[in-house]
């Protein structure tokens, strides 16, 4: 996809430059999507067996690949690179496949099986932002302190979940 491609060219980015003292730019943004995430799964599980489920569920679909592609492509790289492939990246990368996998499942059948998905998407996404809000975005900010503008550019230039 082009954000993919545009991301793959993207160049290089330092964190040995810039301020070193840690503020909040990255947890604030991603926090702040995560919030959007909230809402529109609501919306989602709201509009199950309505004439609007399908085209609500596909809005809620493209922003969570939307922002799970923004983690994996421009924050778990350079958070890895600091801490090494083990550590919280493991289980994020687990539930984003997880995430995905719930994605897929979902059928614009019966609301009853709808119903039952996002019971289980409710639990699981909430679990996961809780994780990345206590955890991984707090490290983010402390260990990309010296890059976290120039990454929060990048996840910037992806395109804007839709409002
Ligand atoms: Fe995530
Ligand atoms: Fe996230």
């Amino acid at each position: 996809m082009a954000f993919g491609r545009r991301l793959s060219t993207m160049a290089p980015i330092d964190c040995s430059k810039g301020q070193t003292v840690a503020s909040r730019v990255l947890s604030s943004f991603l926090a702040a999507q995560h919030r959007e995430l909230d809402q529109l799964m609501e919306g989602a599980d709201n509009a199950c067996g309505t004439p609007q489920g399908a085209a609500v569920f596909a809005r809620f679909r493209e922003a969570m690949e939307h922002h799970l592609e923004i983690e994996e492509r421009v924050l778990f790289p350079e958070f890895a690179r600091r801490t090494g492939p083990g550590g919280p990246l493991v289980v994020m990368r687990q539930e984003h496949d997880a995430i995905r996998g719930l994605l897929s499942a979902h059928q614009s059948g019966g609301d009853a099986a709808c119903r039952a998905l996002f019971d289980t998407m409710t639990v699981l996404v909430s679990q996961h932002h809780l994780k990345e809000e206590n955890v991984l975005y707090p490290m983010s900010d402390t260990l990309l302190a010296g890059c976290a503008e120039d990454l929060l550019a990048a996840m910037r230039e992806a395109p804007a979940i839709h409002g």
